[in-house]
């Protein structure tokens, strides 16, 4: 269901002159009414504590490039609400409500710190704004298991559970559902995803930016929960996931709760914390911060299909390259049949996470010639190029219009959510030292060394390097 097949919807965003709502919320949603996904009728009202001005100066705030956008925008007013107070904005949703026809309905975003976020339940609760609403949360869904559980225990007061949406949105990338495509739509695939075949696994999201401005984001969140406890745990749970039931909501949250469930305890000697050089110096930051801007671990799913293999996730700040990949690696076969084989590079399946998905996998051929000559190539599928035509949808985009069919598949669970708390919290509660590490690097050199003498797929040269 898709566009006018939709109900009429009022989207609500809270956050809405934040630096989300600019970059990805206002892009997104401009993209989607362009491609004719939104619903016939809709209007977007943003909400913040602190007006930006008239109607029109918020449109100006938001204003995107692109052909149709004075039409776009005049579905587009702010109203100010906060914590305490939202009645004006309650008055307005029900104004647009009145003028879009009585059974419109109500997609609530709300983008806002985990401290304030209970306080803002509570008001949509007073002003009756959960009546007929998707509650799109963004994370992080508290900042431990205990106060998870507390904003889930207000939420689940508030909202029925098929009312939330706790985004992810790493979960919205096209190569994510691709993994699922890849498992499962083929039969090549799955019988060699396990333990007997497969001898590690990478998931690696360096990133070259810095805090770019987000330094109580930061401060206050640090890199392990920012990333690690959603987005690569996440990544790690469809890897390993079991064939669900379904592709469906229920299939997904319950298979990957299960995984989550059979990770191991994180042994703290497999744990790096970084944090690059300069980083206090940025404004905000406290002269002493031990906040990590890194973080690189090993973990382990001990399950009947995945005991034995290491797990390697990484992300960090400030990092040599901007990458979002997932590599799987496997076995050596039982024989060395080829004399001239000998460099040992071993075969690698590796998903590349940008908006312009490929996959592809490392092999040894016969390198065309008169002798035989193993060499490495490769085997390799871009998806914009091998469907024509198709249009690549950005991981917002997906998931706004997931959020207002009512598509709970791409979002996390309470389960999940929970558990990954449950993971996360002993390494909060007692962190492994912060080392330093230079900008532009690849982290504190503990990091570099934690997958052992085969090192991290990333960068590729990582052969020529062990050459020296
Ligand atoms: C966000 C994190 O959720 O994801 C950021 O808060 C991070 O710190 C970002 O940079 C990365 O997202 P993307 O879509 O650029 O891969």
């Amino acid at each position: 269901m898709t566009g006018p097949d939709l109900p009429p919807q009022v989207l609500v965003l809270f956050g809405a002159t934040g630096d989300l709502a600019r970059r990805k919320l206002f892009p997104g949603l401009f993209f989607l009414w362009r491609e004719g996904l939104l619903p016939a009728a809709f209007r977007i009202i943003g909400s913040g504590r602190h007006s930006p001005g008239t109607d029109e100066e918020f449109r100006d705030e938001v204003r995107q490039e692109g052909e149709g956008w004075e039409d776009f925008a005049s579905r587009i007013s702010f109203v100010t609400s906060s914590a305490d107070d939202g009645s004006e904005l309650a008055e307005a949703v029900r104004a647009v409500e009145q003028e879009l026809g009585g059974d419109a309905r109500r997609l609530v975003y709300l983008s806002v710190p985990p401290s304030a976020a209970i306080g803002m339940v509570r008001m949509l609760e007073k002003e009756g704004l959960n009546e007929r609403a998707h509650l799109v949360l963004e994370k992080p869904f508290g900042t431990d298991l205990a106060s998870a559980k507390e904003l889930d225990a207000a939420l689940l007061d508030v909202f029925a559970p098929e009312q939330l949406f706790r985004i992810d949105h790493f979960l919205g990338k096209e190569a994510v559902q691709n993994i699922l495509a890849l498992r499962f739509a083929n039969g090549l695939f799955e019988p060699v995803w396990n333990a007997q075949h497969v001898a590690y696994v990478q998931i690696d999201v360096p990133e070259e930016i810095g805090i770019e401005g987000r330094a109580s984001f930061m401060e206050s969140t640090g890199t392990f929960r920012d990333m690690i406890s959603t987005h690569l745990f996440q990544l790690l749970g469809f890897v390993a996931l079991e064939p669900p039931t379904a592709i469906d909501a229920e299939g997904l949250h319950e298979e990957k709760a299960k995984v989550f469930r059979a990770i191991r305890r994180l042994d703290p000697a497999k744990v790096v914390f970084g944090q690059y050089e300069g980083y206090r110096d940025e404004e905000g930051v406290a002269d002493d911060s031990q906040v990590e801007t890194f973080v690189a671990l090993e973990a382990r799913v001990d399950n009947w299909r995945w005991k034995g293999v290491p797990f390697y996730l990484r992300t960090g700040k400030a990092l040599a390259q901007t990458r979002r990949t997932i590599t799987v690696g496997f076995r050596e076969p039982p024989l060395e049949v080829f004399p001239c084989d000998a460099d040992g590079e071993p075969n690698e399946l590796v998903l590349e996470l940008t908006d312009d998905a490929e996959i592809f996998v490392d092999l040894r051929a016969k390198r065309p010639g008169p002798a035989l000559e193993i060499a490495h190539a490769r085997m390799s599928l871009a998806l914009v190029e091998a469907f024509p035509g198709s249009t690549a949808v950005e991981a917002y985009e997906r998931l706004l219009l997931d959020a207002m069919r009512g598509d709970q598949a791409l979002f996390t669970s309470t389960a999940e959510v929970e558990r990954l708390w449950e993971l996360c919290d002993p390494v909060l509660a007692d962190p492994p030292p912060v080392h330093t590490y230079p900008q532009g690097s690849w982290g504190p050199q503990e990091a570099v060394d934690l997958p052992g003498p085969r090192g991290w797929r990333i960068p590729e040269e990582r052969d020529a390097r062990e050459r020296g």
